[in-house]
C-alpha cells in the first residue's frame, strides 16, 4: 500500500534559497519514491494570517505553485493543489477545532513567540495576534488529516505542528473510534539550515534572503553582499564556517565541492569565491528560472493544473468527510 506524503508552503514571501534547500529539494526527491503518493499544496489560507494585500497575496500564491513546477514537480504523479480549492479542509477545520483544547493552542510556538516578543517590548501580550494565527495548527491538522496523510516532510520548526495534529486526531478517535490515522513527521534529510546574507538562518523574517529566481544581475549583487571577514586573498580560509562555501556546496556537483574545499584551505580571494558561487548557482537556476517566469506570465495554466489537483484531493476528502460527519450524528 502506498503512503500519502503531504506538505504545504504558505505564500508569505518570495521563495528563497533556504526554502529550496531545506524544504522543496528534499520533497521533490521524496516525490520520486514509488512507495509514496505525494500531496503538495499551496497553503494559501495559512498565508492569510499575514498577507492582507490582494495583489501581493495572489502573486505570492501563484509564485509557490510556479516554483514547484519550475523545479520539476510532475503534477500527473502528484496531488498538487491550492488549499482554498478543497473546501472539505475547512469543514474539517471547524470539526477539529471542537476537539482542540485552548491550552494546546496557547503552547503552539508561533503564537507563543509572538506573545513573548510583545512582552519583551512591553506591549499588550496579544498585540498583532489574529485568531488565524492562534488557531493555525488546527488548520494544519485539517490539511494533514483530511487526506489520510501518513508522512509529513517538514523542517524542524514544524515538528510541533505535526504532533498537535496527532493529539487532535487522538482526541477525535477517542470519542468516535478509529477514524484518523496518526501522521508521522519526516525531518528533511540533507535539509540543513542554510545561512542568509548576514550569517543568521536565511529567513524572510530577517530580510537576509536570496530569492530563488532572482535575475542574474541581482543574484550576483546579492552574492557580493554576503558578509565575509577581512582575511587577505592568499590566506587559508575555513570552508566549514563560510556561508559562501555552504551555498557553493549546495549547488555544485560533489566533485566541485571537494575541489572548492581544497581552494579554500589553500587560500582563495573572497571575490573569486563569490564569482565561482555565482557561476554554479546560475548554471543550476537558469532553466527553472525561465520556466518560472513563463508560468508566472500564464497564471491560467497554473489555475488549470491546480484545479485538477484539487479534484484529485476532493476524491479523497469528500467521501472521507462524509464518513466523519456520519459518525458524529450529522445527516449525510
Ligand atoms: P521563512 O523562515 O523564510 O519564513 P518558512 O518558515 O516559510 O520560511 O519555511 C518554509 C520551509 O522552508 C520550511 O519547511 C522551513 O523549514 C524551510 N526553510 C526556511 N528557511 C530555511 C533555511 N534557511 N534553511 C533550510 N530550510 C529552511
Ligand atoms: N506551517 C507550514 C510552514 O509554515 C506550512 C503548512 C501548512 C504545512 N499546512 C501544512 C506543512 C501541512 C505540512 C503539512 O512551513
Amino acid at each position: 500500500m502506498k503512503k500519502t506524503i503531504l506538505t504545504g508552503i504558505k505564500p508569505t514571501g518570495q521563495i528563497h534559497l533556504g526554502n529550496y534547500i531545506g524544504a522543496i529539494r528534499p520533497a521533490l526527491d521524496l516525490a520520486q519514491e514509488p512507495s509514496y503518493v505525494p500531496a503538495y499544496f499551496v497553503a494559501d489560507y495559512h498565508g492569510l494570517t499575514k498577507i492582507h494585500d490582494p495583489n501581493e497575496f495572489r502573486g505570492l500564491s501563484y509564485g509557490i505553485a510556479a516554483t514547484w513546477l519550475a523545479l520539476g514537480l510532475d503534477p500527473d504523479r502528484t496531488i498538487f493543489y491550492r488549499q482554498s480549492d478543497v473546501p472539505e479542509v475547512f469543514e474539517l477545520n471547524w470539526i477539529l477545532a471542537c476537539f482542540t483544547s485552548k491550552g494546546l493552542m496557547n503552547r503552539a510556538h508561533a503564537y507563543k513567540s509572538m506573545v513573548d516578543s510583545n512582552e519583551q517590548m512591553n506591549r499588550e501580550s496579544n498585540f498583532g495576534v489574529n485568531m488565524g494565527l492562534f488557531t493555525y495548527p488546527i488548520l494544519m491538522a485539517a490539511d494533514i488529516l483530511m487526506l489520510k496523510t501518513e508522512v509529513v516532510p517538514v523542517g524542524k520548526d514544524q515538528i510541533q505542528h505535526v504532533e498537535i495534529a496527532r493529539d487532535i486526531a487522538e482526541s477525535f478517535n477517542h470519542v468516535y473510534g478509529d477514524t484518523f490515522s496518526l501522521p508521522d513527521y519526516k525531518i528533511q534529510e540533507g535539509g540543513s539550515v542554510l545561512p542568509g546574507l548576514d550569517g543568521r538562518k536565511m529567513s524572510k523574517s530577517y530580510h537576509n534572503t536570496i530569492p530563488l529566481f532572482e535575475e542574474p544581475k541581482k543574484l550576483q549583487k546579492l552574492i557580493n553582499k554576503i558578509k565575509t571577514d577581512s582575511l587577505p586573498p592568499e590566506a587559508p580560509k575555513d570552508p566549514d564556517s563560510s556561508i559562501i562555501f555552504t551555498l557553493y556546496e549546495a549547488f555544485a556537483q560533489p566533485i566541485e565541492g571537494t575541489q572548492m574545499r581544497e581552494q579554500f584551505l589553500q587560500g582563495i580571494s573572497w571575490g573569486e569565491a563569490k564569482t565561482e558561487l555565482f557561476n554554479v548557482m546560475n548554471r543550476f537556476l537558469e532553466e527553472p528560472r525561465e520556466k518560472y517566469n513563463e508560468l508566472m506570465e500564464k497564471p491560467m495554466i497554473l489555475d488549470e493544473i491546480l484545479k485538477e489537483g484539487a479534484e484529485k484531493a476532493s476524491g479523497i476528502s469528500a467521501p472521507f468527510l462524509k464518513e466523519i460527519k456520519g459518525k458524529m450524528g450529522f445527516r449525510v
